[in-house]
């Protein structure tokens, strides 16, 4: 019954000529609308996601964060509207995605670096090219572990770092990361964002990270998307702007706390409403 009224409104959803986003988007949300067993998750929602940006989405547990980051990484798929990269489809866009489970995230009967290289040999790159972009990767990631090893030899952050590098051996336009950090000791946590930091700056690569830390969520961030309880809505954009790279100090910093406190203060906001 319920599917069949979720048709319903959809047949009924105005069509409107697609308006494109500010200069400097990347990715263009329009009318996007997704149900889950009939309640509405996302109904006709709009949003610009900017180029060579990281953006933190936080919102209320359950509000849908996964939910978007997958939808726009087509990993699970919309009732209506349209999502498009630099103007461009989904099949002509490279993506990265690092998933919250790095246990389950990898091939277990294959080496960490043939995991790692996955990606490249999918795109039929030959071997030189392949070894060049692993030479490269293992470098810029300073790793300190054996590669030739299996996942499940390794540590959890020695994992979620071989799964970032696998996400980013294609040199994707956009990498979304689902709470990375969240099974991650703390320690880990802090190697993992710096070196996340260093390959922003270094490759510009636009971001969407997930996170349910809200000091971790503005750390990273050039912008913070503050969602609503569900139907869920953009409640605020929050724009953060201290130069990079962001350290420790920075924690500490008027500008830093202000930006968490705002973010804060709107996500309170809305978990009450
Ligand atoms: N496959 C599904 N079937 C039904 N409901 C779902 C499904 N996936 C997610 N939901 C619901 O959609 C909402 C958003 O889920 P999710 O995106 O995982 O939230 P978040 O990541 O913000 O915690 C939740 O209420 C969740 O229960
Ligand atoms: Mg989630």
């Amino acid at each position: 019954m319920s599917a069949v009224l979720n048709a319903a409104v959809i047949a009924d959803a105005p069509v409107r000529p697609f308006e494109p986003g500010p200069t400097g988007t990347h990715i263009t949300i329009r009318g996007l609308t997704k149900y889950f067993a009939g309640w509405p998750l996302y109904e006709n929602f709009n949003l610009d996601i900017p180029k060579h940006k990281i953006v933190s989405v936080f919102g209320p547990n359950g509000c849908g964060k996964s939910t978007l980051i997958n939808m726009i990484a087509g990993l699970i798929p919309i009732d209506s509207g349209q999502i498009l990269f630099d103007g461009k489809g989904l099949k002509d866009t490279k993506i990265g995605y690092v998933f919250q489970n790095y246990r389950e995230a990898m091939f277990p009967w294959m080496r960490t670096i043939d995991n790692i290289a996955y990606p490249l040999k999918l795109e039929a790159r030959g071997k030189a090219e392949v070894d060049r972009r692993m030479a490269e990767l293992v470098a810029s990631f300073d790793v300190k572990f054996d590669l030739n090893r299996y996942p499940y030899e390794l540590s959890g952050g020695q994992q979620q770092t071989a799964s970032i590098m696998r996400a980013l051996a294609p040199g994707p336009e956009v990498l979304f990361l689902d709470e990375p950090f969240s099974a991650l000791d703390f320690e880990m946590t802090l190697f993992i964002r710096e070196k996340l930091q260093e390959v922003f700056m270094h490759t510009g690569t636009t971001m969407l990270l997930v996170s349910h830390d809200l000091e971790e969520a503005v750390y990273l961030a050039d912008e913070v998307l503050l969602l609503t309880k569900r139907p869920t809505r953009v409640a605020e954009i929050l724009q953060y702007a201290d130069a990079r790279p962001r350290t420790v100090a920075t924690l500490s910093e008027p500008s830093f706390i202000a930006a968490k406190k705002l973010s804060l203060e709107i996500f309170q906001r809305e978990v009450r409403r």
